[in-house]
């Protein structure tokens, strides 16, 4: 992304910049017997509910009142979420995430996580946070153009993307603020936009080239602070894993292992942090990517100019995705009749090859299950490759040096490539377990229980408790 986005730490709504450790400021730190007693009921009646054989995530106290303490300091719920981007989730048998695999034997580990379509980076990382679809958050892409609006998104251009206007649904972040909790939150895509007039309470904007540890950094400066300003919710994006996977390709690439190695000993860093503290099993640390990556080479390139006639070529305005390709007609041009021109061209180019490893629809004929028609910034004509094949023209990609990029997303989200990860561990999580595959939609509902926040509106059909299958 852009650097002038902003390359220093700033809390959007305080004046601080880094905060230092502070001790217990005030009695309000310590908790009272009373608290203690919540949280033992609250304790006994996630362990019941553990019993039945589900992950409980969010205690049934509704008292809003701290009811941990870690021997010094009294505590809320708390969860930190932090999102490896692209990390593929069979990458965690490779023995390379020590980290992770000692998470989820304390905790829980999905068998995996589906992402939403598309499954790249900004419709996921919003998906995440306010449990929608792309089409009812809005985010259907990293690059769109909305034509209510006669604007385009572009995610890599703050004066294009920061706006409100682009981002329906309601972040994690902004309903804890809506309901008097604080929230933090770390280059986590959407963080620097105001949503209902809201920001979250502290905000760091995004900025490449900034270590995980030093995210570890800042999340630690905000556990430190004193109760009535500590975040409970607190979120933090590392990209590393998804820029390497782009540039040297996923599973088993040593260059691309070597970062996930690196962003676990982060997160190893992050547990031993909150081990000094005595803060094991009263915060949550839930681990996810908000999609994999497959492997792509020259030998699974379809040059689609083979097939189409310039004619046809010239009526497109836009390709608003990729590897799908979302393609918008010419604004001057009768759109209908181009869309089903254009249909007619990629169906001519499937017809042409053997195995033509991709699929064409018309928006509206997008199948159910993607949950990606009902948006009118999702443009008219889909073209799907194939996980690790490419649509490309000659003018793309000429032959000769390798095949760039190495690594994409962004295929069928139900391909095994696809998957995401999603490890958890802390007082809402139950030891050892394995949670059966959920959609990545789940999880606003699953912290907004653990937060005791009452939701806004999602598509997450778990009531915010995930499956466990042993
Ligand atoms: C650590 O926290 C637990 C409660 O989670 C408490 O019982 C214990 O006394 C604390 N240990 C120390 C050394 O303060
Ligand atoms: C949309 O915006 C462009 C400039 O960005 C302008 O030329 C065009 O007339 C606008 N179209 C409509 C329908 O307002
Ligand atoms: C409890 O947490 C606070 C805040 O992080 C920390 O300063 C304190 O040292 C912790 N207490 C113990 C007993 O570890
Ligand atoms: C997803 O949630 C939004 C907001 O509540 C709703 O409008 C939409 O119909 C839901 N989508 C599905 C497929 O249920
Ligand atoms: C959102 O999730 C909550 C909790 O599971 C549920 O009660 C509510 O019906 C959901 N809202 C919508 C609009 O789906």
């Amino acid at each position: 992304m852009d650097p002038t986005e902003s390359d220093r730490i700033i809390p959007a709504t305080t004046n601080h910049t880094r905060y230092q450790s502070i001790g217990p400021t005030g009695p309000e730190e310590q908790a009272s017997p009373v608290q203690h007693k919540v949280g033992a009921v609250a304790l006994v009646a996630m362990a019941v509910l553990l019993f039945s054989g589900v992950v409980v995530c969010g205690l049934t106290a509704t008292d809003d009142r701290p009811f941990f303490n870690n021997g010094t300091h009294a505590f809320a719920p708390t969860v930190i979420f932090i999102s490896l981007d692209g990390t593929v989730n069979q990458d965690l048998e490779f023995h390379i995430t020590p980290v992770l695999s000692a998470m989820a034997d304390n905790g829980v580990r999905a068998e995996y996580m589906t992402p939403s379509f598309p499954p790249i980076t900004f419709p996921n990382h919003w998906s995440l946070v306010t449990g929608l679809y792309p089409e009812a958050h809005g985010i259907v892409g990293n690059y769109f153009y909305d034509a209510n609006l006669n604007d385009s998104f572009y995610y890599k251009s703050p004066d294009k993307s920061w706006d409100s206007k682009w981002w329906g649904g309601e972040p994690i972040w902004i309903t804890a603020v809506q309901q008097n909790k604080k929230s933090g939150v770390i280059m986590w895509p959407g963080c620097s936009t105001e949503i209902n007039g809201v920001r979250p309470s502290y905000s760091v904007a995004f900025h490449d080239h900034v270590t995980a540890d030093d995210k570890v950094d800042q999340v630690f400066d905000w556990i430190d602070l004193p109760l009535e300003d500590r975040p409970q919710f607190i979120g933090m994006y590392v990209p590393e894993v998804d820029q390497s996977g782009h540039a040297n390709g996923p599973y088993a690439n040593e260059a691309s292992h070597f970062s996930l190695h690196l962003a676990d000993q982060s997160i190893g860093r992050l547990l031993d942090g909150l081990k000094q503290r005595n803060l094991t099993d009263i915060v949550n640390v839930i681990v996810v990517s908000d999609h994999g990556m497959s492997a792509t080479d020259s030998s699974r390139l379809i040059y689609y100019d083979d097939v189409l006639t310039q004619q046809e070529l010239d009526l497109i305005w836009t390709i608003e995705a990729f590897p799908m390709l979302g393609i918008r007609p010419r604004l001057d041009v009768d759109q209908d009749k181009a869309v089903e021109t254009l249909y007619q061209a990629f169906r001519r180019l499937y017809d042409s090859l053997e195995t033509p490893h991709f699929k064409v629809y018309k928006k509206q004929d997008f199948p159910d299950r993607f949950h990606f028609r009902d948006n009118v910034r999702i443009p008219p004509l889909l073209v799907l490759p194939d996980p690790g094949w490419n649509l490309i023209t000659h003018k793309d990609y000429r032959g000769g040096s390798p095949y760039q990029p190495r690594g994409v997303h962004g295929y069928d989200n139900l391909s095994p490539e696809s998957r995401a990860i999603f490890v958890a561990q802390g007082p809402n999580f139950p030891k050892g377990k394995t949670a059966t595959p959920f959609w990545n939609v789940e999880l606003y509902n699953v912290m907004s229980r653990i937060l005791n926040l009452k939701p806004a509106s999602n598509n997450s059909t778990l009531n915010g408790i995930l499956d466990i299958s042993e």
